[in-house]
């Protein structure tokens, strides 16, 4: 019997290694025969550990499995020797869940570059070839052979993928600058440091199906000339450094790395560097800096990365989600990726919800969906049961949202519209129990803490943040404060060197606006 139990950090975190070791010793004892694979996460985190069994039918799935729902399982397997016959199983598992595919949070999803995630071993170049894996490489290649890799970058532009680290910058329009400036040498950078509350898409797709990734950067190397790559990894996702890492010696021993890839004659080098817990090494610049060995401080702009980016060199600076877009976009055709979406956000973007919420995961969608429903269809609500009283999207420097902005379609246009960004994706769900006040201080704090010094308006304004927003808490002349501190937020958000300045005003500002009883409120004795 086959069975899957994936070894992402989240299902590792909820004791998968456990029920990996309990289930192969309770089948051995029971004279059963298993084939344990160690798959990725489906993103249905709520369900960690996610247990599948292969039946003729499909994978069936069961979750959360502890161990000590192990022993249960195997007997239910023993008994129903062919699984196939999975309803006359079911009734014996509380934990059945039936067809993996048919769990409504995925079968509901449109999944365009998760599509292998939880699907695939990992590691296994056969199965992510037997799942469309390098389709998209060959595809790029011949486009090379016809038009050059103008070819590459057409298709890109076609699809009207915009950056998905948060800037919603267009991928084609950038890899276009990096093509046409003229250098000796260029290089592919992947921003995986993806240090932004509440996300975790990159790490799920690094894991997951770390191939995907391969296969975009190289494809971007071959659109725009450059023959090097690198990922720049944060050093708290140890499980994707070892899954890259182990996917990309496997990639080199079988021709698709290195030089003259495929026999095609192309040349890519690929490897992967560790950042160092910075949030701030996450802005381009200051990525670029780190990976050059130094410390990581934010450069001015311009010279754009696209023309003088690492070490001084024509560069594309790509966040882990856009490149890996890149291979379906290849093998399926700019125009099929531009199909799904609304306005000027094209393709499908892969929401992370978490915070209080009940069923947290990853789901891909077209843009178009609401907040709502993702939060309440999907995500099932708060976790506590009250009711949720504030929802923030894009990290840290994202806007809180109040309810009657829960119905906004994810669309770029439309949250800035509401002086919001979607920016990574990530939503964090809050309920009644949040007292805004704390998080609009929590946002200029964060700033503070991470804050690279470089320019004044972010590393003094950040810490005078913290003492007016005190004040106002404090009920001390709250009103001059107030006005103080909308003047600090103007000045950090026209005056800051990069967006970690410039974007904390955006979470301190909705409070002011929407939450203000919270910011107000009257403070015991002071009546
Ligand atoms: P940006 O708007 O300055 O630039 C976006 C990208 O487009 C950059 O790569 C830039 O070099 C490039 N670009 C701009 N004009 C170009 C041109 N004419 N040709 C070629 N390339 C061009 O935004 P920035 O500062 O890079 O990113 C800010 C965003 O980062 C925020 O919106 C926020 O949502 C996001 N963010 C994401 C985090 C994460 O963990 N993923 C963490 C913190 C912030
Ligand atoms: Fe550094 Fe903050 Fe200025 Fe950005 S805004 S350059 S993080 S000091």
């Amino acid at each position: 019997v086959k069975i899957y139990i994936p070894c992402d950090t989240t299902a590792l975190a909820m004791g998968a290694d456990e029920v990996a070791k309990t289930v192969e010793f309770q089948s051995r004892e029971a004279g059963l025969s298993v084939d344990i694979i160690r798959n990725g996460s489906r993103g249905l985190f709520y369900l960690e550990p996610l247990v599948e069994v292969e039946t003729a039918r499909g994978r069936i799935a069961f979750g959360p499995v502890e161990t000590e729902d192990v022993p249960g399982l195997v007997q239910a397997l023993v008994a129903h020797g062919d699984p196939s016959e999975d309803k006359a199983f079911a009734g014996n598992h509380p934990l059945y869940l039936g067809l993996t595919e048919e769990i409504p949070y995925l079968a509901k999803q449109q999944r365009l570059t998760f599509a292998r995630a939880g699907i695939i071993d990992p590691v296994s170049l056969e199965d992510y070839q037997a799942h469309g894996g390098f389709e998209g490489l060959s595809r790029a290649l011949a486009l090379i052979g016809s038009n050059g890799p103008q070819g590459i970058v057409d298709e890109v532009k076609t699809s009207g993928l915009r950056g998905r680290g948060g800037a919603a910058f267009p991928t084609g329009i950038k890899w276009q600058t990096v093509l046409d400036t003229p250098a000796e040498q260029k290089y592919i950078v992947c921003n995986a440091d993806e240090g932004d509350s509440g996300t975790f898409a990159d790490r799920l797709l690094m894991e997951a199906d770390p191939f995907t990734l391969i296969e975009g950067m190289i494809i971007a190397g071959l659109a725009v000339g450059a023959n090097q790559g690198y990922i720049y990894l944060r050093s708290e996702y140890p499980q994707a450094d070892k899954i890259l890492n182990q996917a990309i010696k496997t990639a080199y021993a079988r021709g698709y790395l290195g030089e003259n890839i495929q026999s095609s004659g192309q040349h890519f080098d690929l490897e992967v560097r560790l950042g160092a817990g910075a949030y701030i090494c996450g802005e381009e610049t200051s990525l670029l800096e780190s990976l050059e060995g130094k410390r990581g401080l934010v450069r001015a702009k311009p010279p754009l990365p696209a023309i003088e980016g690492l070490f001084g060199l024509p560069t594309i600076v790509n966040n882990v989600i856009s490149l890996a877009s890149i291979p379906v976009i290849l093998a399926k055709g700019g125009e099929y990726y531009r199909d799904y979406g609304m306005g000027r956000s094209r393709g499908t973007l892969p929401v992370q919800l978490a915070g209080n919420i009940k069923q947290g995961g990853l789901v891909e969608l077209a843009f178009g969906e609401t907040l709502h429903n993702l939060v309440f269809e999907f995500g099932g609500g708060t976790f506590s049961g009250k009711p949720a009283k504030a929802i923030q999207v894009g990290g840290p420097l994202g806007a809180y949202l109040p309810e009657e902005q829960w119905h906004t379609p994810l669309d770029y246009e439309a949250f800035a519209a509401n002086n919001a960004v979607l920016g990574h994706g990530g939503v964090v769900v809050f309920d009644t129990s949040v007292d805004m006040a704390k998080q609009a201080r929590f946002a200029m704090e964060f700033c503070k803490i991470e804050s690279c010094g470089k320019c004044t308006p972010c590393r003094i304004g950040a810490v005078r943040g913290v003492e007016v927003i005190d004040k106002i808490i404090g009920d001390d002349h709250r009103e001059q404060n107030l006005e103080l501190l909308t003047d600090l937020c103007d000045t950090m958000e026209l005056g800051s060197l990069c967006a970690m300045g410039g974007m904390t005003p955006y979470p301190v500002r909705s409070v002011v606006e929407h939450f203000s009883g919270d910011l107000l409120k009257t403070i015991a004795g002071k009546e």
